[in-house]
């Protein structure tokens, strides 16, 4: 009852804000991103958890070459990229087993991509003994918010584009359904709205609601045999994303919970889930486009 008067109260606001900002367009140019230290870095879990994690969080960089992240992010967005990592880790030979040398990797709704770093990190490194050539292209169709010092949301994902890859890391503002570069060996689209309420609660118009077009536009991007690795915030979404895989006769190589403490946030994220899947060579759909 509810969300059904969110719904009609916030559906109109939503559709003016967006417009609004999306005529804005608004930059402030790249905005530096400072350093804090590591220290304490899990100090809001009990003292033997936050060990467990402070050990992840070093076997990570190892592993993933994080460095120069290490010493050059804010804290959470440093969290951000473990938890990522993490993530990706626990169906890392799934994911990663059929990569080319060079791979092409597009992430659906990158926020301000403070993650860039992350994904750039695995595809270049998981299972991989020489480094693979990584290009990421990173789409986002609400882009132009604006936050407290008056950077917007392109302002910070251009500047995490950069330093995860210059050139080779990539951020545009666009509906992917107007996004036609392909094929990719990789796409990775994390939290799709599959349900209208946190479409609303994140800003957007009922309009850009559309799970069913956007899964069928993202599968039509993937190279044959490419890799969709979709992550979602309860089972819920979970079985309504293997419901759409379904309706192109997909099912998903891997299904798996996400367990990760290494974001101070993780309660809210205790029913998350990760899905792998494959495309074959041609689509059952391919021939109805
Ligand atoms: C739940 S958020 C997830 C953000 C980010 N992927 C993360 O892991 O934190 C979903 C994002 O997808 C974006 N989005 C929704 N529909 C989109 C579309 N048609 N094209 C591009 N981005 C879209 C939203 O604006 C939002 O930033």
């Amino acid at each position: 009852m509810w969300r059904t008067l969110l719904e009609l109260w916030r559906a109109p606001f939503n559709a003016a804000s967006f417009l609004i900002r999306s005529r804005l367009r608004w930059r402030r140019g790249t905005p530096p991103l400072p350093n804090e230290p590591k220290e304490a870095l899990f100090d809001y879990l009990p003292p033997e958890q936050a060990q467990r994690c402070e050990q992840r969080e070093k076997e990570l960089r190892q592993r993933y070459r994080l460095e120069t992240l290490h010493t050059a992010s804010r804290r959470a967005d440093y969290r951000e990229n473990l938890y990522v990592l993490d993530a990706l880790a626990s169906v890392g030979d799934a994911i990663a087993a059929t990569l080319p040398e060079r791979v092409r990797v597009l992430d659906v709704g990158s926020k301000n991509f403070a993650y860039a770093y992350a994904l750039e990190r695995f595809f270049t490194w998981h299972g991989a003994a020489q480094p693979r050539t990584v290009e990421v292209d990173g789409v986002e169709i609400d882009g132009y918010g604006i936050y407290d010092n008056l950077h917007s949301r392109a302002d910070y994902a251009h500047a995490h584009a950069e330093r995860a890859g210059a050139g080779r890391v990539r951020y545009h503002v666009l509906d992917v359904l107007d996004w036609h570069r392909r094929p990719y060996e990789a796409i990775t689209w994390f939290y799709p709205f599959l349900t209208r309420y946190p479409l609303l609660v994140w800003g957007l118009p009922l309009r850009h609601y559309r799970p069913r077009a956007l899964l069928a536009h993202v599968l039509s991007l993937l190279a044959p045999n490419g890799v969709l690795v979709s992550l979602h915030q309860t089972s819920l979404e979970r079985d309504r994303m293997r419901a759409l895989l379904a309706e192109h006769d997909l099912a998903p190589t891997a299904v798996v919970p996400v367990r990760s403490r290494l974001v101070r946030h993780w309660r809210a994220g205790e029913d998350r889930w990760l899905l792998v899947t494959r495309r074959p060579a041609a689509l059952p759909t391919d021939t109805e486009r």
